[in-house]
Order: C-alpha cells, then sequence, then structure tokens
C-alpha cells in the first residue's frame, strides 16, 4: 500500500502567520459557524419549498437566491477550516445540534416563515461578529475577511425578509 494513502486525515502542516492555538480555537468556531450557516441553508431550502399563498413569488424567489448563497457559503466556510490546518467538522446531526439557528421539523404560515428567517440571518450575523473579533485578534485576516462578507450577507438577507412582510 502506498505510504501516501495512509497518512491520517487529521491536523495537516501548514505555515501561516497565525498562531497553533489561535488557528484551533478558530477552526471550532469556524465550525460552529458552519453548523448554523447549513441549518439556515436548509431551512431556507424548506421554506422556499414550502411557501404558499399571495406572496409566494416573493418568498420563494428571494429564497432562491438566498439558499444558493448559502450552499456556496458552506464550502467556503469548510474549507477555510482545512487551509488554517484542521479537519472540518461533518454530519448533520451535529451541525443542527451545535447551530445557533434552530433546525425546524414543521413548516409555519407565511408571514411566521419570513419573521423567523429573517431572525436567524440576524442571530447568525451576530454569531460571525463574534468570530471575526476573534480572528483580527489572532491576525487570521482571511478568516476575518470571510465572515465580515458573510455577515454583510446575512444582514442584507434580514432586511429583504422584513421589508417583505413590514407595513
Ligand atoms: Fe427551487
Amino acid at each position: 500500500m502506498n505510504k501516501i494513502l495512509n497518512i491520517r486525515n487529521e491536523e495537516l502542516p501548514v505555515r501561516t502567520n497565525v498562531e497553533r492555538h489561535d488557528r484551533e480555537v478558530l477552526s471550532e468556531l469556524l465550525g460552529r459557524a458552519l453548523a448554523s450557516t447549513y441549518v439556515l441553508y436548509h431551512k431556507t431550502h424548506a421554506f422556499h419549498w414550502n411557501v404558499t399563498g399571495p406572496l409566494f413569488y416573493a418568498v420563494h424567489n428571494l429564497t432562491d437566491a438566498q439558499y444558493k448563497d448559502m450552499a456556496e457559503a458552506v464550502d467556503q466556510i469548510a474549507e477555510r477550516v482545512r487551509a488554517i490546518g484542521f479537519p472540518t467538522p461533518i454530519g448533520l446531526s451535529r451541525y443542527a445540534r451545535e447551530s445557533m439557528v434552530e433546525d425546524v421539523l414543521e413548516f409555519p404560515d407565511t408571514g411566521t416563515m419570513v419573521q423567523q428567517l429573517a431572525r436567524d440571518h440576524q442571530t447568525l450575523a451576530e454569531q460571525l461578529r463574534e468570530i471575526v473579533k476573534v480572528a483580527e485578534d489572532a491576525d487570521d485576516v482571511y478568516t476575518a475577511d470571510l465572515l465580515t462578507s458573510r455577515i454583510g450577507f446575512h444582514e442584507e438577507s434580514a432586511w429583504m425578509l422584513n421589508a417583505l412582510i413590514v407595513q
């Protein structure tokens, strides 16, 4: 057997200016951001499928753009964990457990769906803001930049969702 194929898939050697301990802390926090983003991705998709009523097209189309954006984002966040040297956490049940966004098993009425999503985007933006502070303190500028742009997306999404239902 080729020795290369036997190397265990754990911590990878990386050379950055960021201390190993800081990278470890940030990989844990990024894993939690990944969990929240994955759950909100799924919840957005679930509401996209099940929305009904006069706001059908508005909600269906807005959530279409939002779930596609988050599908890209989970990949970027997951791969950032690898790039700073650590394994990316996996498992949908783990994501649901660690997510700051609550998973759902039933879909509510359309107004409640939109309200819930707007609140979830704000929750996720707040979670990311805390991680940006840690990344900045550790001088991990790329992680700080990546998550800062994600905050922009979530705040904009919360605004657009709220604008649909606020009179
Ligand atoms: Fe769709």
